[in-house]
């Protein structure tokens, strides 16, 4: 894993000089999120990535799909795009009104949680990919693969039932073909078109040390923070010289409020052997040049000196000012 994540940060920047097209892989997700407290309450709310950006969101409230990006649109024109929220709004009353059925025909309990993940990627080459998944209660229950509606393994006995009646509804099929084989990978290249600058930009990372709470008894947890990078993949490691520290612990990658990304690598060590630590960080915008953060044993007792001798040398000089300003005005008493 970690080796494939430096040949591709250590092969981008070539790739990328001699194509036009975003080497990096784009996948187009689009997640449909539809919930029923009951026979009558029901709500679907859908949204979209491209990577690791967010370009759509569809709030059940609203009869369109919301642009959160300038280049949402892609290169599909007003029509064409009109022609496709209409197709979407159609799928989107008749899929709660199929559900509801099915919960009836089934004597299914409420409440009910339906997942629906579909998209697709274009590879460079111009080839493409298309997935459809769905989740019943956060469970895969079925899938839709080349021409049919397959279940996921291990699913009950009434996912059979349903998926008769889906492979009996030759219509849907074909849409749904359509949408995956053409529409999908179609519209993809375009965002990669009118996205490409946003998708290609790169932030460099900032840096810093700081100590957690001590894990035990002369023991010390070094923290590694890194924050503010794009795009996500990073490789950040607590190291001797050149020696990688096995026991390096990574936190998930969290986002930042402005679409960038911040990481935090701890590593627990004994306090004596703290001395000489590394944390080294490499990502595709820093160009080869790591980052590299020395620990010192007397960092955090020194940062502690430092501050109790600054807020002795405030008192100080606070009472000295006291007592001269006293002394100041019983000169002008006298
Ligand atoms: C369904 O749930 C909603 C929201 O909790 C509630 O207001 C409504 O009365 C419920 N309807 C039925 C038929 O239980
Ligand atoms: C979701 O939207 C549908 C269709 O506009 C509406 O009938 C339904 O009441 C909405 N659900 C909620 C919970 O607002
Ligand atoms: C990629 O393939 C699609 C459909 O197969 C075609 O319409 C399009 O022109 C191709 N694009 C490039 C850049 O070759
Ligand atoms: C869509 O692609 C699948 C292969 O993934 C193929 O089996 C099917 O025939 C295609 N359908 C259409 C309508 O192009």
């Amino acid at each position: 894993m970690r080796c494939l994540l430096f040949l591709l940060l250590w092969g981008l920047p070539q790739i990328r000089r001699t194509s036009e097209v975003p080497q990096r892989n784009f996948p187009f997700r689009c997640l449909q999120i539809s919930s029923f407290l009951n026979r009558s309450w029901a709500r679907t709310d859908g949204l979209a990535w491209l990577g690791e950006l967010q370009p759509y969101v569809w709030k059940n409230d609203s009869d369109t799909i919301r642009f959160l990006k300038p280049w949402s649109q892609g290169t599909f024109s007003d029509q064409q795009w009109e022609e496709l929220q209409h197709l979407f709004r159609v799928y989107r009353s008749s899929v709660t009104r199929d559900i509801q059925e099915f919960a009836k025909m089934l004597h299914t309990a409420y409440p009910l949680e339906v997942q629906v993940s579909a998209g697709c990627e274009v590879h460079p080459g111009n080839t493409s990919e298309s997935f459809l998944y769905v989740a019943f209660q956060g469970r895969d229950i079925l899938s839709f693969q080349g021409t049919s509606w397959v279940p996921a393994p291990d699913t009950p006995q009434w996912v059979a039932r349903v998926i008769e009646v889906l492979n009996d509804d030759q219509g849907t099929s074909e849409m749904v073909q359509s949408l995956l084989n053409d529409t999908c990978p179609q519209f993809v290249r375009g965002l990669l078109e009118t996205g490409k600058s946003e998708l290609d930009r790169q932030v460099k990372p900032e840096a810093w040390l700081s100590s957690g709470p001590a894990p035990g008894p002369g023991r010390l947890l070094l923290v590694c923070h890194v924050s503010g990078f794009y795009p996500k993949p990073v490789w950040v490691m607590w190291m001797r010289g050149e020696q990688e520290e096995p026991s390096t612990q990574q936190g998930d990658i969290l986002p930042n409020a402005d679409e960038t990304w911040y990481l935090r690598v701890t590593l627990d060590v004994a306090a004596r052997e703290a001395a000489g630590l590394t944390c080294r960080v490499r990502h595709s915008s820093l160009g080869g040049e790591d980052i590299i953060l020395y620990w010192e044993q007397s960092r955090a007792s020194a940062g502690l000196i430092a501050g109790a001798v600054l807020v002795s040398l405030l008192i100080a000089g606070g009472l000295l000012t006291c007592w001269f300003k006293k002394r100041s005005s019983y000169q002008d008493i006298l």
